[in-house]
């Protein structure tokens, strides 16, 4: 059973625009009220969908009768909004998640995309994808019907001239509760999104993903994926201390990188099927790039997370990773893979949507 949305008006300042991650603290009398009722196996999530005519709404996502009751009592919510860096757009950050030009080409050609059809942009950022999505449809003499969508208003105004004009739409909305109707989309694809959400989070985004597909459409992924989980622990553990250098506070606890192994568990069990790698490649990353494009040439948080580092790489991956340190550059190489998944054509393969964040 999907899980219910329920919307409530919420008054925020236009200030607070673009921090997605919300603390949810319920009164006293209201959690007295709450631990009488409910378990442990019920969860409520909160979520703010931001508007651009500042009418931001609250959600409520949790099973049906718990949030009828939840909205039936009025009950007092107070939120903490905090940063999560995506409200500050720059070129020069978008710039980091390009990728080469024949990985455009894999994903694009991955989506399988047809005359006529719609495919879904999702967690879109600037647009690089929907941009590239255009020129290639345009090189096969194709038309395509792209949707843009991405829960920060500010990376949706990066989005470049052309590609606005071109899209069928544009929408600020969070992947964990998307605006648009079931099987809609002939594809959809996520570029550098998936690890953007916590981990309890992820199975949300490739649920609602599943929800809106054609039967038979593919979800394509682009994104680091570990090999090992040594790797992994030094990826995450890299990105949460730049978010932290950089006072990206929800970015900390929320990025989550998954290994192979996870991601097509994951894939599996919110019931896609025949999932594929279609490329690997491997990318540098480097510490001293992150002196411009994060710290605003800070070297104090060049050598904090070079020593950060040093302190957490293993000799088990040092090959592994092709560990390079000159003393003021570290740089490691990160898997870089696109996967390819399908909405099963038959719903009776479709296994019902459970909970899978505890996986
Ligand atoms: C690393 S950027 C990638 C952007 C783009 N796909 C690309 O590869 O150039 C991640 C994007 O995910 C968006 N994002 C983060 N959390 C999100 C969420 N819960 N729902 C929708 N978008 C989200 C951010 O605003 C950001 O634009």
């Amino acid at each position: 059973m999907r899980n219910k949305r329920k919307f409530i008006p919420l008054n925020l300042e236009d200030d607070l625009l673009g921090h997605p991650t919300t603390f949810l603290t319920l009164s006293e009398e209201a959690q007295a009220f709450v631990s009488k009722i409910i378990d442990d196996s019920f969860s409520i999530r909160f979520s703010i969908d931001f508007e651009p005519n500042s009418n931001h709404r609250a959600s409520l996502h949790g099973p049906p009768d718990l949030i009828d009751l939840f909205t039936s009592l009025n009950l007092q919510v107070r939120c903490d909004i905090i940063a999560d860096g995506y409200n500050v757009a720059t070129p020069e950050r978008a710039a980091i998640y390009c990728g080469q030009p024949q990985e455009f080409e894999k994903f694009a050609l991955a989506l399988g995309l047809g005359n006529d059809c719609k495919v879904l942009d999702l967690m879109c950022g600037s647009g690089t994808v929907s941009c590239y999505l255009f020129q290639f449809a345009q090189e096969r003499g194709i038309t395509i019907q792209c949707s843009l969508c991405d829960s920060h208003c500010e990376q949706l105004g990066l989005i470049d001239q052309n590609t606005r004009l071109k899209a069928t739409d544009i929408t600020i909305a969070d992947g964990r509760g998307l605006p648009y109707p079931n099987e809609l989309f002939d594809a959809v694809a996520i570029k550098m999104g998936l690890h953007e959400v916590p981990q309890a989070d992820q199975p949300l985004v490739l649920q609602e993903a599943l929800r809106i597909l054609k039967p038979g459409g593919p979800l394509v992924i682009w994104d680091l994926v570990p090999g090992s989980g040594e790797v992994q622990d030094l990826l995450c553990a890299q990105k949460k201390k730049i978010s932290a250098l950089t006072h990206r506070e929800s970015l900390i606890f929320d990025r989550f990188f998954l290994r192979e192994d996870q991601l097509l568990r994951l894939l599996e069990d919110v019931g896609f099927k025949d999932t594929e790698r279609v490329s690997r490649t491997y990318s540098r990353d480097s510490t001293m790039d992150k002196l411009k494009t994060e710290f605003g040439g800070d070297k104090c948080k060049l050598e904090i997370l070079n020593s950060y580092l040093r302190e957490r790489v293993t000799h088990a991956i040092i090959d592994e990773v092709c560990w390079e340190d000159s003393g003021q550059n570290i740089s490691i190489m990160i898997p870089n893979c696109i996967y390819r998944t399908y909405k099963p054509v038959n719903l009776e393969d479709n296994i019902p949507l459970t909970d899978t964040s505890s996986r």
